[in-house]
């Protein structure tokens, strides 16, 4: 368990599944986030997520909790072959929950324990051009912007660029 101001991160549970479809199904939450995390967000979609992480025995994802309830969710993806020494970082959060600081903080405390835990030297976070908030999450929490990749992203019949942000290990 990761302590964070008024939030801890922590392990997955079964027990979530209720908080789980009432935050993540929001087409607000989903709309930049990958197809995987669907809107609508059903009960199925909500099982089978949370199957895959409580039988995971690498911890890499963990629940943004507040007074014992979920209120979002923030990963590591560590990437293969050559990439291996890279994770990408994906977050999201309740939206009656933002504009407190609760994901810059939440993605400092997890950059700490992947760099701790895992063989990382790179970890990077790909942002849809539309969602300045989350590049404002990036940046307070001490990412760089490396590039624009033009037109990598497509999503809901349209093509977006995707801002790339990194924190190179210290
Ligand atoms: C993006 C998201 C994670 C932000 O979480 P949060 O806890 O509200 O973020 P914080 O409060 O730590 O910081 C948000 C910052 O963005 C700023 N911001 C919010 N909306 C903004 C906008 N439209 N334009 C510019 N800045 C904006 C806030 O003012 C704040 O910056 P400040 O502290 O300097 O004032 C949350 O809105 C979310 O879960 N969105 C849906 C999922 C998502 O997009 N995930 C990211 C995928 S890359």
């Amino acid at each position: 368990m990761l302590n964070g101001s008024g939030f801890c991160l922590r392990e997955w549970k079964l027990s979530d599944e209720a908080s789980l479809i009432k935050h993540a199904s929001n087409p607000n939450v989903s709309r930049f986030l990958a197809d995987r995390f669907p809107y609508p967000y059903t009960t199925d979609d909500a099982k089978g997520w949370l199957d895959y992480q409580t039988q995971k025995t690498v911890i890499d994802n963990l629940v943004i909790d507040i007074d014992g309830e979920l209120v979002g969710g923030i990963g590591i993806d560590c990437r293969q072959d050559i990439f291996r020494k890279t994770a990408l970082i994906g977050y999201w959060l309740g939206e009656p929950f933002w504009g407190r600081g609760i994901m810059a903080e939440a993605v400092k405390l997890m950059v700490e324990y992947a760099f701790e835990k895992f063989d990382l030297v790179r970890i990077q976070a790909g942002v849809f051009d539309g969602n300045p908030a989350s590049m404002r999450v990036l940046e307070k929490a001490a990412f760089i912007k490396e590039c624009i990749s033009k037109n990598a992203l497509f999503k809901h019949n349209k093509i977006y660029d995707e801002h790339v942000f990194v924190m190179i290990k210290p």
